[in-house]
């Protein structure tokens, strides 16, 4: 609504900035001694991360590459507060999203409760998550049709480039794919408008009776492919695609196993709002929850 070049003033009049900002310095507190730690120790040589478990994580990562003006306790703390968003925002809207998704479609939720029965009987473990093909399913399509975002593949062009088609980019331009309209065209995906839950797994299924085999991984949540970009595309992907993908199913097993879900009457599916390119969904709406009669969850 206002100019550009008002929006660092007009920031300071809403609470929202000052509470960011509040979040912003508790992170930094908590992590900047162990970031001044890390960045002085390989500094002067007697530190760099190992493949071991103390090591494996990204503030380890940070300190050991971060160059130049990024190399403070500071800017990395910010860095990281910037990853839970992009991991924990993303994964907690699925959640949300599949819930609200699975209310609207009860008969689906028939078919993810024989699902998990079925491969519970063959005993329970973190290999049964991979065989959920169907509930793996909803949630592909539960992104398909609530993305995070309508753009993704955000780039900035640091040098010019001319395309096969002779589409040329000059250098210095931001680009985004419309990963939303992409995915959901007809010409993609069938009739759009529709929450198919196991349109996937159908598709799946076709490959493996096809004879792909088992381990065919395309048509699955974590998978990319050119018009499913959700989760980006080729070796700039998102890497957290299969922990998000285990997470939402943990949760769903349990919600799905344990408790009923009902919106409350004369309620449906909430709609989803678009913020600029993010979708969000209502935040305030209720549901109706009921623990299950004799309800059992394999862990
Ligand atoms: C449903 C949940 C998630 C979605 C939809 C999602 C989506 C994305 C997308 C679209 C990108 C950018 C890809 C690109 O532009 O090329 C990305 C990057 C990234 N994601 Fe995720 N993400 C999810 C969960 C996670 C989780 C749980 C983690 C970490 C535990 C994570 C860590 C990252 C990181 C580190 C990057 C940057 C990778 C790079 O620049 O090389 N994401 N994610």
């Amino acid at each position: 609504m206002f100019p550009s070049w008002t929006h660092p003033f007009l920031s300071l009049l809403l609470p929202s900035y000052w509470s960011g900002q509040g979040y912003l310095k508790s992170a930094k507190a908590l992590l900047g001694p162990k970031l001044r730690e890390l960045i002085h120790k390989n500094d002067e040589g007697s530190w760099s991360p190992e493949g071991n478990e103390e090591d494996f994580n990204v503030l380890a990562w940070l300190a050991d590459t971060a160059k130049g003006g990024d190399r403070n306790p500071e800017t990395l703390a910010h860095v990281e507060v910037l990853l839970a968003l992009a991991s924990v925002h993303t994964t907690l809207l699925r959640v949300v999203n599949v819930l609200y998704d699975l209310t609207a479609n009860p008969e689906c939720v028939d078919h993810l409760r024989e699902e998990i029965e079925s491969v519970w009987d063959a005993g329970w473990d973190e290999s049964s998550y991979a065989r959920l093909h169907k509930l793996d399913s909803v949630l592909r399509e539960s992104q398909r049709m609530s993305p995070p975002t309508v753009l993704g593949l955000k780039r900035l062009f640091k040098q010019p480039y001319t395309f096969s088609t002779g589409l040329h980019i000059p250098q210095g331009t931001y680009v985004a794919l419309p990963t939303m309209a992409i995915e959901n065209d007809p010409d993609h995906t069938a009739d759009p408008e529709t929450f198919d839950g196991l349109r996937s797994y159908r598709l799946l299924q076709g490959e493996i009776e096809g004879g792909r085999g088992k381990e065919s991984s395309n048509h699955q949540f974590s998978s990319f492919e050119r018009t499913v970009l959700n989760f980006g595309y080729g070796k700039s992907a998102c890497p957290g695609r299969y922990f998000a993908s285990l997470i939402v199913k943990i949760v769903f097993v349990k919600l799905l196993t344990e408790y009923d879900f009902q919106f409350v009457p004369g309620t449906g599916r909430p709609k989803n709002y678009v913020v600029h390119e993010f979708l969000f969904p209502w935040p305030w709406e209720k549901i109706l929850v009921k623990r299950r009669v004799n309800g059992a969850c394999p862990f």
